[in-house]
């Protein structure tokens, strides 16, 4: 089965509720009257805003999907801060993004967390978006593939086939996040690629790495994401900044259509 692109948009820690409801507008005026069949469009709001977005987009019957940033592992518990994967379903939510590279590197998320996870997310109907990727330095050192095989292996450990087939990894090069610096086509459609081959194997099915989406991340923008998508094993993109412009977001979401 062919795999649908999907056009994820991370706000970060950006946007109050107002703010949120005014770019979700802004992004169904922009690419109102556009077919969206061919791909999926998903934005992330903080949780502050998940409620008011999902409202928003039902009762304009947006045809956008809604994910999260993160969520905790465990249904429900003294856990002061956490989100729970119950709780987001309640809301509708369909994709939850876990270990994005910052909560790695700033918020101290570990392969083995990202895996519980990601269980967790499955449990509960929650499509994960498992971000891995390299610093600048271990791509300089060669060391690009063992550090996302790692990831990979460790974050999808001990989860049933068909479920890591409908799954969603997201390859973002640390270094090109945030940065303005974007993998070249070619780098990111070896590396994603490579990512495939590591989940043939991981499973023992080819099938499963190719039926699984693997997302670009870092530095997407209208100008780039046209030459990123049309690398055969990259189906489409996870965009931070870009996706804070309705303009510019609704310009990538039209080059995976
Ligand atoms: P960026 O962020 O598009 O701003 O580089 C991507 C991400 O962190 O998911």
């Amino acid at each position: 089965m062919a795999r649908k692109p999907l056009i994820a948009g991370n706000w970060k820690m950006f946007k109050t509720h107002l703010e949120a409801i005014k770019l979700v507008q802004q992004l169904g005026y922009e690419l109102a009257g556009h077919d969206l069949s061919a791909a999926e469009v998903a934005v992330c709001p903080p949780f502050t805003s998940l409620r008011t977005v999902q409202t928003l987009m039902e009762d304009d019957r947006m045809e956008f999907a809604l994910g999260a940033q993160n969520m905790h592992s465990e249904d429900e518990g003294a856990f002061t801060g956490e989100v729970s994967p119950v709780m987001l379903q309640a809301l509708r939510v369909r994709y939850v993004i876990l270990g994005h590279s910052e909560r790695r590197e700033l918020l101290g998320e570990t392969d083995e967390g990202v895996n519980q996870k990601a269980k967790a997310a499955f449990k509960h109907e929650l499509t994960p978006i498992m971000c891995c990727g390299e610093t600048e330095a271990e791509r300089e050192g060669g060391l690009t593939q063992s550090k996302v095989e790692g990831q990979v292996r460790k974050g999808l450990a001990g989860v049933k086939d068909e479920l890591v087939a409908r799954s969603v990894i997201a390859y973002e090069p640390i270094w090109a996040i945030g940065t303005g610096k974007t993998a070249t086509p070619d780098d990111a459609q070896e590396t994603v690629s490579f990512i495939r081959s590591v989940i043939a194997k991981q499973f023992g099915d080819e099938e499963v790495g190719t039926a699984i989406r693997i997302l670009y991340g870092g530095s997407v923008k209208a100008g780039n994401a046209k030459a990123l998508f049309d690398q055969p094993d990259i189906d489409g993109g996870l965009v931070g900044g870009a996706s804070l412009d309705a303009g510019e977001f609704a310009a990538i979401v039209k080059s995976a259509l």
